[in-house]
């Protein structure tokens, strides 16, 4: 089976990668290295059965053409993370919508399953737990822009959504809340990668807010494992499930636990969210997902503890420092 991954040089995508080679499938990888890197694909090169192409999914006589020859697309190429979000607000619109548009279309046109990557930002801000894919959205205004990020995503999931209804495309589109562990990068706003480079450094781990703002986290592995069932699960066309991890955790606790694991002398330092994103930046206080659903379809939901999680992404960050 021909699968390709847009946005496979990325954190995810590069780790999802490694399982399909890994697994005999014959892998395309589409990135522009936006926020990717050749690094995390380095040692695919050599594989038979991997491919890697460097362009933008905007490309659309590169996409129709990839498209064409692939069973199946999986579709994480994206402008991610709050902070390359908050910098770059109109290419970031730009590739989430119009990017998903091209993968959409030309997998219409060729009859393509296709996986669409959405996130847990799409919820907004509620304060319940946990989040099920059918609940009410709730966003800000348009001024405060982090919200551009799930809006853009959410016009992804209906136009997803609008392809199945009405062209019969087999989609599946997956909600993933904080996904961590190895190749993660710090540089855009993530915060277990920030927190382990400072732990490391000794220096302080810099907590925005009050540090009472909860997450769960998922371990990548358990992420590409249920994007693996997913892909030939039949049940799923045309549903929108979470994908998370189980964990509740305050981020000033996990700012903690971290410095623990990293036998760390770091103080931890509360930063007013003016000073980290400018003026009008408004948080999610809390972002629980409810996993019923993808356990009632693939039998499997990622069950990682956050300990392990953590120290093979600490154990990631110590060998490649820079
Ligand atoms: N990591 C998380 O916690 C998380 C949470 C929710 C949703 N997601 C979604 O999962 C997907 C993958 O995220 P990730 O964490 O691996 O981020 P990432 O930044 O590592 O991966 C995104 C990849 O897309 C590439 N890309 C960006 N614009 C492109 C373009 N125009 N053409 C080709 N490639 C392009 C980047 O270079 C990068 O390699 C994204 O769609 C993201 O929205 C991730």
């Amino acid at each position: 089976m021909n699968v390709l991954i847009t946005g496979g040089a990325g954190f995810i995508g590069s780790n999802l990668a490694d399982a399909l080679v890994e697994k005999g499938y014959s892998v395309t990888v589409i990135d522009n290295l936006t926020t990717g890197s050749l690094d995390n694909i380095r040692g695919l090169q050599e594989r038979a059965n991997f491919h890697y192409i460097n362009d933008t999914i905007l490309n659309e006589d590169v996409m129709e053409g990839l498209i064409k020859k692939n069973d199946c697309i999986i579709h994480l190429a994206a402008a991610v993370g709050v902070k390359y979000v908050l910098e770059n607000p109109l290419t970031s619109i730009e590739t989430n919508i119009k990017g998903t548009e091209v993968v959409l279309r030309f997998s219409n046109i060729y009859k393509k399953r296709v996986l669409i990557a959405s996130t847990s930002e799409v919820y907004g801000k509620h304060m319940h737990a946990p989040l099920k894919e059918d609940d009410n959205l709730i966003y800000g205004p348009p001024s405060t822009m982090r919200w551009s990020y799930a809006a853009a995503k959410l016009v992804d999931e209906f136009t997803a959504l609008a392809y199945h209804r009405t062209k019969k495309l087999e989609i599946v589109i997956f909600r993933c809340f904080n996904t961590i562990g190895p190749r993660q990068t710090g540089l855009y706003g993530m915060v277990v990668p920030r927190f382990i480079k400072q732990a490391l450094r000794d220096e302080p781990i810099t907590v925005y807010g009050d540090g009472t703002q909860t997450r769960t986290f998922t371990y990548v592995k358990d992420v590409v494992n249920a994007l693996i069932l997913l892909m030939a699960c039949d049940k799923a066309i045309g549903e929108v499930v979470n994908i998370g991890g189980q964990e509740e955790i305050a981020i000033k606790d996990l700012a903690g636990l971290i410095k623990r694991l990293c036998n760390s002398s770091s103080e931890i330092a509360l930063i007013p969210y003016d000073n980290a994103y400018g003026k009008d930046f408004e948080d999610m206080m809390r972002r629980v997902p409810s996993l019923e659903k993808l356990e009632s379809l693939i039998g499997f939901s990622p069950n990682t503890p956050l300990d392990e999680t953590l120290r093979a992404t600490i154990e990631y960050f110590r060998r490649h420092p820079d």
